[in-house]
């Protein structure tokens, strides 16, 4: 029973049983992730040595991220091409044991048995991916880890870090130290829903070091996530512009912090002097993070403050740009310049489709399907991510129901997540799907568990078997596997017996 779905999996007869004398015989990595996923629960020294679990990389195995496994009653052999494919292999072995094997503490009483079973599996795209907004909210480090270990558990490879919006900004720049000092804290949030213009009269503040982010990616990286961070870019900055407003239209213009949700209109000018920051700015972001793809956002850019700028206008002119509207293209383009110095591919949001996005760029289509076709049709690689069935920050229900937290928007059942289907690629590709986790009504770690699970283990099987799945089928494996969500304490939403 399990999720995501593997490929092919033919059972047979009899059991192999973890026990004191159980031994691993694995590349060290792939060792101590063993250990370090089995020990817990299970009390078990797994040592060294030969005679029970062996993963091992084998040229001949299957490619990119799949692997091959078999259980027998004398013990488990894994083969892979990859250390991606002995990780995923580790996450289905986790997933034939009994469900105790996701706590967090020793469960006693348990036989650790795994059924005799044949599998041959891998994924059917290579972006599975999932974004956590710390900008809104910084979520404490401790829970990113775990949310980490939680999308690893789903064969998820892509945690896209949301590190900087108007409400907050949390990655630590040292030449820019007021960027977190003075960007990464708010005066205060909204109450309730944003329509209600209710705020709660709290400071809400927070930031990682790039230390505590170097550890992340070390940590997700031995998982088999790989981050993806998004430094958004040139609107939704005004906790930039609130620590230097010379970043700003109106250098003598203070803002704050913004507290209130939705988009500010306040962005970047166009100048030399604020390009150069903002390449100083990802200059020490790539030196964090070692991921290819570097996000640079381009969603939701109001132009009203260039227009009225006279300065912003002489920018225009002096580029040779049409007009205001192409700044955007601009800067997407010098940023794309300037990454690819490093060795780095940008992506952005599919807004930058109408202005010109970089031809390497990875489009992520969220505005809707027929984004997502666009992006293909340019020729883009493309991440599907439509609002409408990968934004897990909606509510389930159609309509809001007491009791229910607030929610961003409605009418996202797991039964709609489930049932995405993206539009057929060509000429660009089709990388995969991530689920948005946005958390301006997740203000607690607590509520990105509810709101994510388990819809996310819907949108993990999507990119992992390839869009095609039974409703019935999954919604049948998924009530087993709500038992081991339950043993790893997530706190889920129970799904709706009717979707
Ligand atoms: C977005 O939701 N603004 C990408």
């Amino acid at each position: 029973m399990l999720v995501p779905a593997a490929r092919h999996v033919a059972r047979s007869a009899g059991h192999f049983l973890l026990t004191e004398t159980t031994r691993i015989d694995a590349p060290p990595a792939i060792a101590d992730l063993l250990r370090e996923l089995l020990a817990q629960p299970t009390g078990l020294p797994l040592p060294p040595g030969t005679g029970g679990l062996s993963f091992q990389l084998d040229d001949a195995g299957p490619p990119a991220e799949g692997y091959r496994m078999s259980v027998t009653p004398q013990g488990v052999t894994v083969r892979a091409h990859t250390g991606a494919g002995l990780r995923w292999a580790v996450q289905t072995l986790r997933q034939l044991l009994p469900p105790e094997a996701y706590a967090a503490t020793p469960v006693r009483g348990v036989a650790w048995a795994l059924p005799a079973v044949d599998i041959v599996d891998g994924p059917a795209y290579p972006w599975r991916g999932a974004l956590l907004d710390v900008a809104r909210w910084a979520h404490p480090m401790p829970f990113v880890r775990r949310f980490v270990d939680l999308m690893a558990a789903h064969k998820l490879n892509v945690l896209h870090l949301h590190l900087t919006d108007d409400q907050g900004w949390r990655f630590e720049v040292r030449r820019y130290p007021r960027l977190t000092e003075v960007g990464g804290v708010r005066a205060q949030s909204p109450a309730g829903h944003s329509r209600e213009q209710r705020f709660d009269g709290v400071r809400h503040g927070g930031w990682y070091t790039q230390r505590e982010l170097r550890d992340l990616v070390g940590y997700a990286a031995r998982r088999g996530v790989r981050i993806v961070p998004e430094v958004d870019l040139p609107g939704h900055v005004q906790a930039a512009l609130a620590a230097y407003p010379e970043l700003g239209n109106d250098p003598a213009r203070r803002l704050p912090v913004r507290t209130a949700w939705g988009i500010s209109p306040h962005v970047l000018n166009p100048s030399a002097a604020t390009l150069d920051v903002v390449r100083h700015i990802l200059d020490e972001l790539v030196d964090v993070f070692p991921s290819e793809i570097v996000h640079i956002g381009g969603d939701e850019c109001p132009t009203d403050e260039w227009r009225a700028s006279p300065a912003a206008l002489a920018r225009v002119a002096e580029l040779g740009l049409p007009g205001v509207c192409d700044l955007q293209r601009w800067y997407a383009a010098e940023l794309a310049t300037h990454l690819a110095r490093h060795g780095r591919r940008v992506a952005v949001w599919d807004e930058l489709l109408e202005y010109g996005a970089p031809a390497d760029a990875v489009v992520f289509g969220w505005r809707s399907q027929e984004r997502v076709a666009a992006a293909l049709a340019a020729g883009h690689d493309v991440v599907a991510c439509p609002h409408t069935h990968t934004y897990l920050d909606y509510g389930e229900t159609g309509a809001e129901v007491p009791g229910e937290p607030v929610a961003a928007r409605l009418g996202t059942p797991l039964s709609k997540v489930y049932g995405y289907r993206p539009p057929a690629p060509g000429p660009g590709r089709l990388l995969g799907t991530q689920a948005q986790l946005w958390s301006e009504y997740l203000p607690t770690p607590a509520l990105v568990e509810y709101r994510a699970f388990p819809r996310l283990a819907a949108l993990a099987e999507l990119g992992w078997t390839g869009f095609g799945g039974d409703f019935p089928d999954f919604r049948r494996r998924l009530a087993g596997h709500l038992l081991r969500l339950d043993r790893a304490r997530v706190g889920y939403r129970p799904p709706d017996d009717v979707q």
